[in-house]
């Protein structure tokens, strides 16, 4: 039963008013937990949360109060953001602070992980749940889970294969949640599915299920002919017919949904792009590889202005 006494309810702080943020404050909030949220400019915010069922939900946050020393935190920010906003925080982390980082894409934890304290936790968490902002919301924000999914969480400091403390709320909040010893894994095959989807749509401003289209074939097949050169070479070998099959697997089930490199672009918003195949061709690079397929692609996205 959910515990509702404030003495044992657990005080998060989660990041920004983004969508997976806003997901996890909203689902942490309905099973008891104590939530507050780091806005770029502190204020209350009011969420009108719609969830996998259609049903409706009022939420009340409050800003993080500015002395008040942060033990848990939730940040799903763009991968671009994620070093900036940790550094924000880094004055007010308790010594034994524990830290979820979510976001798409790789490259970002060789910053973020040397400033830590020794008792410092940082754990990396990513997710298959889908979540949008409603658009044209002004003084509230309107938060749409739009599909459901899974998510993996795994420790970056210290290693660990221990469960910690929060998978529980972490479970109810954005699971089912799977609890891994090393998470690297399950990110390289993220960024497989992310660095084919992502530009491509992108690029093309075409729904997913486009690229099940023959005339993506071929660009496909040397994408992933590459990544699964680089990833064997990183040391997280694919397993090139199944990698096919969960990328048309992928296709076939999002088929009407924008990649979130493709709403970015459409919005004007900065894209993830150095992470996801920016980050491939910097790993190809460190290993002396050629990736002309993703070189290409990169350079046609940076021609087209993201
Ligand atoms: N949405 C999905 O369905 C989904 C699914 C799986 C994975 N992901 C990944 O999860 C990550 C988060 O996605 P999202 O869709 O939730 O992104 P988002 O809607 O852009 O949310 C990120 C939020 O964090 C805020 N933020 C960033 N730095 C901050 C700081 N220092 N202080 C305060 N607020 C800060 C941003 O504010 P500003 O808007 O002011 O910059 C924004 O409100 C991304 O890597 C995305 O690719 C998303």
């Amino acid at each position: 039963m959910t515990d509702l006494s404030s003495k044992n309810r657990q005080s998060w702080l989660v990041v920004g008013k983004g969508a997976i943020g806003l997901l996890a404050a909203c689902q942490l909030q309905q099973q008891g937990a104590g939530v507050k949220l780091w806005l770029r400019q502190p204020a209350p915010l009011t969420v009108d949360f719609t969830a996998l069922d259609g049903s409706r939900h009022t939420h009340h946050f409050e800003p993080w109060p500015v002395e008040q020393p942060i033990e848990t935190a939730f940040i799903a920010v763009k991968a671009y953001d994620a070093l900036s906003c940790i550094q924000q925080l880094q004055p007010l982390l308790a010594e034994n602070a524990c830290l979820i980082l979510s976001h798409n894409g790789l490259g970002t934890l060789e910053a973020i992980q040397p400033p830590l304290k020794p008792m410092q936790q940082l754990w990396f968490l990513t997710t298959t749940h889908g979540a949008y902002i409603e658009p044209g919301y002004q003084a509230e924000r309107q938060v749409v889970h739009s599909g459901t999914g899974s998510s993996v969480l795994g420790a970056i400091q210290p290693a660990s294969s221990q469960t910690p403390k929060v998978a529980k709320a972490l479970h109810q909040a954005i699971g089912p949640l799977h609890c891994v010893a090393d998470i690297q894994p399950y990110l390289w095959q993220k960024l497989l599915i992310n660095c084919l989807i992502n530009p491509l749509t992108a690029l093309h401003q075409v729904e997913n299920g486009e690229l099940a289209q023959p005339r993506f074939a071929a660009e496909l097949t040397q994408l992933l002919d590459e990544f699964c050169l680089l990833a064997e070479r990183a040391g997280y070998p694919q397993d090139k017919a199944a990698a096919w099959q969960q990328l048309q697997q992928v296709i076939a089930q999002t088929a009407s949904n924008r990649s979130s490199m493709l709403q970015d672009r459409l919005a004007g918003r900065q894209t993830e792009l150095e992470f996801i195949t920016g980050f491939v061709l910097r790993e190809a690079q460190r290993l002396d590889l050629r990736l002309p397929g993703h070189q290409q692609l990169y350079q046609r996205c940076q021609d087209a202005g993201f």
